[in-house]
């Protein structure tokens, strides 16, 4: 046949030849001397056919003088593809070709020829990369570069990617106390949705003065836990494998009052004005906003989206579970118990498989006004061990919400702060508003105009988090939860509906939770010096949990829910210091526990799962200052356990303290810590969450804050019991044995030190694990409009004296576009 030039060219199957004589093609050559098609089979075939070609188009000239047909006289490009390389799971691979030749190239193309299968991006231009798969023992990757001349003359060259298990990408940074967000080298903080940005275009842009107000369109404060909820390219369907556009969900926990108000707040004998009142009540909730990232990789949030949404402590909720309808949740509001009103402190989350957010109320109690020494003569015994067990007792509630004299006597959003007992039945006041707190509320975040449904069957108490157990068909899902106040416990709430994976897709996704979540047995967890447990099922009619008890009567079932802390004290669950988020690695399914400190922990309370007791200088206070990390396997490793084992991974401390009593996980200046909050393992769907998942840590603290700001730390973690006894001499000499994991050594490193008085709190990534979500909350909260102490984030930008701080979601990517952390 001819080519464009006129040339006759040897051959026309279409195959990869670069043999241009008129005589014997390059398929009939090696035909001849090999079998071609066993040279691609075998492992080493692609090394060996770049060599083998570029022999071979020696000898097709050499032959061409022989045949009667003209003699192509423009050569094949000569092509290399340099040295074939090594890399680890996560990290990006740039593949280069270089073609040399005398005719113009017309096309260059890497194709993927043999190991696990990847996405090329820019196949077909000189370099393509990729990000490196998860594999569990070193692999190799062959590549393809082909070139076509303008004479149709085609050649290609093959390399060799040897990819090893995954590995920590980054050098460990120092502890600081400036006022930015610090990474290591290669990696870049976006400042995404901050305090007061419009969620659409109701409201202007955050003056950041005090002066904003609406902030039910605006972002609220105390950014905490994020999740990310993929969307399609276009439209509002839910795609769980979107990098580009999702939505996120956020958690605002709390404020930093002073600086929502010009002077901060106000009050007239002490009565707070509605406007002020609003706008604090209003920081607080959720919020859910679109995100995308740009083709170029900039990050940036969707104002007006149509899915855009903020959930305040007034949006419209129900009851859902044994609780709904109660007598215990009927108040002026809902008589027949069923509705309430908003969410508040909402801390950690969790999420399910069936793509709803599962956000937690936390430190719900001091925003209620209950002057004990005026309402207590109006209660019962039992109430008033109900109330005080969870500390219901404030003179004026958080910020003094319950003092403002609505504008319109019918608006009870303010009074219902009051929670005394001054009408004629319950429904007459807001004596049981404490009781419609506390709780588990599932969001369908894709469908902005769906109620929010408080799940009664998790249980009431200071609720963190609540993160789901492996999901397995046929097998009941758990959920795992901590209370959050000293010497309080771990939960695990067993669904009573095995997993369906059907469900995963259902179109009604808070249908599917009424099915998981309503209905399944709350256990509390009892921890063994031996290094086992039992999970100890909260269930009415069982052991101590009837109306015969003598510390507090239990009515029935929902008296056991509203009244969790009570039924967890009567069965003898362990008192734990401070539980706070729990994670589950998504390989093993082992769960992880922070525990952030413990202040009131004595050399005569501790337990093998609750050890230290000591000082940390300079401050002169004894207990668990620093707290540690607890992880558990249940028994035959299934969620429906009712036993397991623990162990604790590390113990937090300053790399100064006793090795021998404190600093037990022998952490050094690249890793030590204190105060561990937020804990989340990357996503199951990239290297972070595969083979051996990476754990990140978060840390909300006040006894290393004189040498640090707060921090975020990556490890790989190891597993349950992969160290040993050991026991330690406490404060006073007395001794403790525990169960220490094995020592984190490098595998455990700090990545991000935040701004000043910041808590780092709440992560999430996109699938693909490039592009991750952090909160950054409260900074500057020691100060206040007169005394602004941060001036983050504008102060990530440079110098920025005067602005006042803001808490935010960052974006965190690596600089190469490969997997945060690897
Ligand atoms: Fe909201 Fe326990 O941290
Ligand atoms: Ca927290
Ligand atoms: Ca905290």
């Amino acid at each position: 046949m001819a080519d464009s030039a006129g040339f006759i060219i040897g051959y026309d199957d279409g195959d990869i030849d670069t043999n241009r004589s008129a005589g014997e093609s390059l398929n009939e050559m090696v035909d001849r001397r090999y079998s071609r098609r066993d040279i691609f089979r075998s492992g080493t075939s692609a090394a060996a056919f770049a060599v083998f070609g570029g022999s071979l188009l020696s000898g097709c000239n050499a032959v061409s003088s022989i045949v009667a047909r003209p003699v192509a006289i423009d050569p094949p490009a000569t092509v290399t593809t340099g040295s074939s390389g090594a890399t680890t799971s996560g990290r990006v691979v740039s593949l280069t070709g270089v073609a040399v030749d005398n005719a113009p190239i017309v096309s260059q193309q890497f194709v993927q020829v043999f190991g696990p299968s990847v996405t090329l991006t820019n196949p077909t231009a000189g370099s393509a990369t990729f990000i490196a798969p998860s594999v569990s023992a070193t692999t190799n990757m062959v590549f393809r570069y082909t070139v076509t001349d303008s004479a149709g003359s085609v050649t290609a060259s093959d390399i060799t990617v040897a990819v090893s298990p995954a590995q920590l990408g980054f050098t460990a940074i120092p502890k600081n106390r400036l006022d930015v967000v610090t990474l290591p080298p290669g990696y870049t903080a976006t400042i995404l949705y901050s305090l007061g940005d419009p969620i659409n275009n109701t409201v202007p842009a955050s003056l950041n003065n005090g002066n904003d107000t609406d902030y039910a369109n605006r972002a609220g404060d105390h950014h905490d836990a994020i999740y990310w909820y993929g969307l399609a390219a276009t439209g509002a369907a839910r795609d769980d494998n979107s990098n580009t556009r999702g939505l996120l969900v956020i958690n605002h926990e709390n404020i930093n009052q002073s600086y929502l108000h010009v002077n901060g707040p106000t009050s007239v004998g002490g009565v707070r004005p509605e406007s002020e009142a609003q706008k604090e009540i209003d920081c607080h909730g959720l919020s859910v906003i679109e995100t995308v990232r740009s083709a170029a990789g900039a990050w940036s949030y969707v104002v007006g989206s149509a899915l855009n949404r903020r959930i305040t402590p007034a949006t419209p909720m129900t009851f859902n579970g044994p609780a709904r309808g109660s007598p215990l949740l009927r108040t002026q509001f809902s008589p027949a118990g069923t509705d309430g009103r908003g969410t508040i402190n909402n801390c950690a989350n969790g999420f399910t498989l069936w793509g709803t957010n599962l956000t937690c109320e936390e430190n719900w109690a001091g925003y209620f006004r209950r002057p004990t020494a005026v309402d207590n003569p109006r209660r019962t015994p039992k109430e008033i061990t109900g109330l005080a067990r969870f500390g219901v007792g404030s003179t004026n509630g958080n910020y003094g919400w319950a003092s403002v004299a609505a504008a319109s006597p019918a608006n009870t959003l303010f009074r219902r702060w009051d929670v005394q007992a001054t009408g004629a039945s319950a429904t007459d006041d807001f004596r049981h508003e404490p009781n419609q707190y506390g709780w588990v509320v599932e969001i369908d975040p894709y469908n902005p105009t769906s109620t929010p449904r408080k799940r009664t069957a998790l249980g009431r108490f200071n609720h963190e988090g609540a993160w789901p157990s492996l999901f397995v068909v046929g097998r009941r899902p758990a959920f795992y939860m901590g209370d959050d106040a000293q010497n309080e416990y771990l939960y695990k709430f067993v669904s009573a509906a095995p997993w369906v994976a059907g469900d995963a897709t259902a179109a009604d996704r808070l249908a599917v939770g009424d099915r998981y979540l309503d209905a399944g047995t709350l256990f509390v967890a009892r921890f063994s010096a031996d290094g086992t447990g039992q999970w100890l099922p909260l269930t009415f009619g069982s052991g101590p949990l009837t109306p015969a008890n003598t510390v507090y009567s239990f009515a029935d079932q929902v008296d056991v829910l509203v009244h969790t802390r009570l039924a967890a004290d009567a069965v003898g669950a362990t008192r734990m210091d401070r539980p706070e988020w729990t994670a589950v690695n998504p390989v093993n399914g082992e769960m992880y526990l922070t525990l952030t400190n413990n202040a009131s922990r004595t050399a005569a309370t501790t337990d093998a799962a609750n050890p230290r007791v000591y000082v940390d200088a300079p401050s002169p206070a004894v207990g668990n200052r620093n707290g540690h990390i607890l992880r558990l396997r249940e028994a035959g490793n299934t969620s429906e356990a009712t036993s397991f084992t623990w162990d604790i991974y590390v113990f937090a401390a300053g790399s100064d303290l006793d090795a021998a009593n404190i600093n037990l996980s022998g952490l050094d200046a690249t890793n030590d810590f204190s105060s561990p909050d937020g804990l989340w393992f990357g996503r199951p769907s990239n290297a972070t969450g595969l083979v051996s998942p990476l754990l990140w840590v978060q840390t909300d603290d006040g006894a290393f804050t004189d040498v640090t700001n707060n921090q975020m730390l990556v490890a790989f973690p190891g597993s349950v019991g992969d160290g040993g006894n050991v026991t330690i001499t406490n404060a006073g000499g007395t001794t403790q044995t525990t169960r220490r994991g094995a020592l984190p050594g490098t595998q455990l490193r700090r990545f991000l030190v935040g701004p000043v008085q910041c808590e780092i709190t709440g992560i999430d990534s996109t699938p693909d694990g490039r592009s991750v979500f952090v909160n950054i909350q409260h900074p500057g909260e020691n100060g206040g409009p007169a005394n602004i102490t941060s001036n983050w984030p504008a102060s990530q930008a440079g110098p920025a004296t005067g602005s006042r701080p803001r808490s935010a979601t960052i974006v965190i990517t690596k600089n190469d576009g490969g997997v945060v952390g690897l």
